[in-house]
């Protein structure tokens, strides 16, 4: 597909840009241009273009502005030692990024298309990948529909868009380990809704909780099953994953769709299970939780994610008090190598068994 490159002339000057390269925060420091594929139904998608970051023109009817339908993706450039820029498994994103799309009635988009997109903005942007000590380039694809009519119906016109931001860490580190509330009133998915689906709509309904959380003094948010209220699902915007004295590895099943299919999360159990540790994909229940951490079995828990990537949880809150993980201060060793052997991966440092990492 050959995009149509407009270039932005007027953009901020290198010593800006390197000044705000080494500290850049997490979405706000945002790139010079981005990406836009058009479709028209009976078309199909046309119209890929470059273009400068601007503001978008939107119909107020818009039906992305009414019934949500808006999905996403997260996904990171990396800085490798050679100078080089790695994408990590965006072929997992672009097909993901389909199967979000049919679940909210979206135009499919191919995935070479997804492709191409990510890649050229990632190209004509690659001043802004910072450097690997101090973080990524967070690129954001995502598609909403256009077409301006308020009948509650799939929209037959989509924008699939791609911005980037320089990214430090997700959370900003200072107050040692996240801590993590316990969300008991309200869910993020049900069996049947849309839990699977990187849909903003997903998002949207987890802030309330994540706003009860910070008023407990917590970071994130840690979301349980609807109909019991009692098995973990996932936190506000990443996978939970939980360390044993045995060694075991366990994080919460896909079976029940109501859990974010976390590419991070998929790397991780194989990255766990290259290494021999056993891995489980198995319902834990909260009270679990709680009483394997007061009797020393739970040793580690940790969020995952591609904004999280890998970050160690000291203590869960709720409504029946405080649990500490570990000593609460510092990382578990299992959490610590493996987002070692992540990191390793991500940035080119470390051979690439899996095929898992691929060049702009
Ligand atoms: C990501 O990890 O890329 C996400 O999409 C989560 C978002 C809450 C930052």
């Amino acid at each position: 597909t050959a995009f149509t490159i407009t270039r932005k002339t007027d953009g901020i000057s290198a010593a800006e840009r390197a000044h705000v390269l080494a500290n850049p925060g997490f979405g706000r420091a945002f790139t010079d241009h981005m990406a836009v594929v058009t479709y028209t139904e009976g078309r199909g998608w046309h119209s890929p273009e470059i273009l400068p970051r601007q503001p978008l023109l939107l119909d107020p009817a818009a039906s992305v502005l009414h019934y949500a339908q808006e999905i996403f993706e997260g996904m990171k450039a990396y800085r490798a030692p050679d100078g080089r820029i790695l994408l990590f498994r965006p072929e997992a994103n672009a097909r993901r990024f389909r199967k979000s799309a049919e679940r909210m009635a979206m135009a499919d988009l191919p995935e070479d298309l997804f492709l191409e997109a990510v890649t050229q903005l990632v190209s004509i942007d690659s001043d802004w990948v910072p450097a690997p000590d101090v973080g990524t380039l967070y690129i954001r694809p995502f598609m909403i529909a256009t077409e301006a009519a308020l009948g509650v119906k799939p929209a037959a016109e989509f924008k699939f868009i791609v911005i980037a931001c320089a990214a430090g860490d997700y959370f900003s580190a200072d107050s040692g380990l996240v801590s993590v509330w316990v969300e008991e009133n309200s869910v993020r998915a049900s069996r049947g809704g849309t839990g699977t689906a990187k849909c903003g709509g997903n998002y949207a309904a987890s802030l309330n909780a994540q706003m009860e959380g910070k008023a407990h003094g917590c970071h994130q948010v840690l979301f349980l099953d609807a109909l019991e209220r009692r098995w973990l699902e996932e936190m506000g915007g990443m996978n939970v994953m939980m360390v044993f004295e045995d060694g075991t590895l366990l994080t919460p099943p896909l079976a029940s769709g109501t859990i974010l299919h976390g590419i991070t999360r998929d790397s991780l159990l194989t990255l766990a299970r290259d290494r021999g540790l056993t891995v489980r994909e198995e319902p834990y229940a909260i009270d679990q939780l709680y009483a394997d951490a007061t009797a020393g079995r739970l040793k580690e828990v940790f969020a995952c994610g591609t904004a999280a990537v890998v970050t160690p949880i000291g203590a869960f809150k709720s409504t029946r008090g405080e649990c500490t993980i570990g000593d609460g201060k510092t990382a578990g060793p299992i959490t610590s190598s493996l987002r070692q052997t992540l990191c390793d991966l991500q940035f080119g440092r470390t051979a690439d068994p899996h095929d898992w990492v691929k060049v702009v």
